[in-house]
């Protein structure tokens, strides 16, 4: 393609915005974001970051975004391990994905398949497979009561 074209795609791919969080202030909402904390899911899917002051263009420096997410390698153990070393990963590794939008997905997508195969049929199963270095913070899921996992999931689907 020519620059110009090139140029294009990039100014809009930069600039697409995600989708606006809903329910933020309902109360099973706000108490699942505080068991998210508390299982510690914010370890591997940081909230919050600021951009630098040398991004791509002017108006995306120094902006706070919210992609849940550290952009790192994690071993997520055997489970899910295909086995196939990619670049920096080793067969067993996976990034964090960004969880921002992701209570959209079947609206936009038409599914709830999750996790990098789709394996996980919903938001439930997807938390359930996390082990290796994530097997802590899926305990804590497993010792929640029914009351606190839909609260979890609710804050999921606001996000
Ligand atoms: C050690 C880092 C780590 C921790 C802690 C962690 N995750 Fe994850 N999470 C990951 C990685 C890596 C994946 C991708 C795994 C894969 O694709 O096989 C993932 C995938 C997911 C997905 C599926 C996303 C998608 O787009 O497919 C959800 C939902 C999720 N995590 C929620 C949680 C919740 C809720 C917690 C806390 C109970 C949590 N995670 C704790 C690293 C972590």
């Amino acid at each position: 393609v020519s620059d110009s074209i090139m140029d294009s795609v990039l100014f809009y791919t930069r600039n697409l915005a995600v989708p606006a969080r809903r329910n933020v202030d309902d109360p099973q909402v706000l108490k699942g974001k505080s068991l998210f904390h508390q299982a510690n899911c914010q370890g591997c899917h940081v909230p919050s970051f600021t951009t630098g002051n040398d991004a791509a263009e002017p108006e995306l420096a120094n902006q706070t975004v919210r992609p849940y997410t550290d952009l790192l390698l994690h071993d997520m153990g055997p489970g899910l391990a295909d086995g196939r070393p990619e670049f920096l990963a080793n067969g067993q590794e996976w990034r964090t994905p960004p969880l921002w939008g992701i209570g959209l997905t079947e609206a936009v997508n038409g599914h709830t398949q999750f996790l990098h195969d789709g394996r996980a049929r919903n938001l439930m199963e997807a938390i359930l497979w996390h082990d290796g270095e994530a097997a802590a913070s899926r305990d804590k899921v497993l010792a929640f009561d029914a009351e606190q996992r839909a609260a979890l999931l609710a804050f999921l689907n606001s996000l």
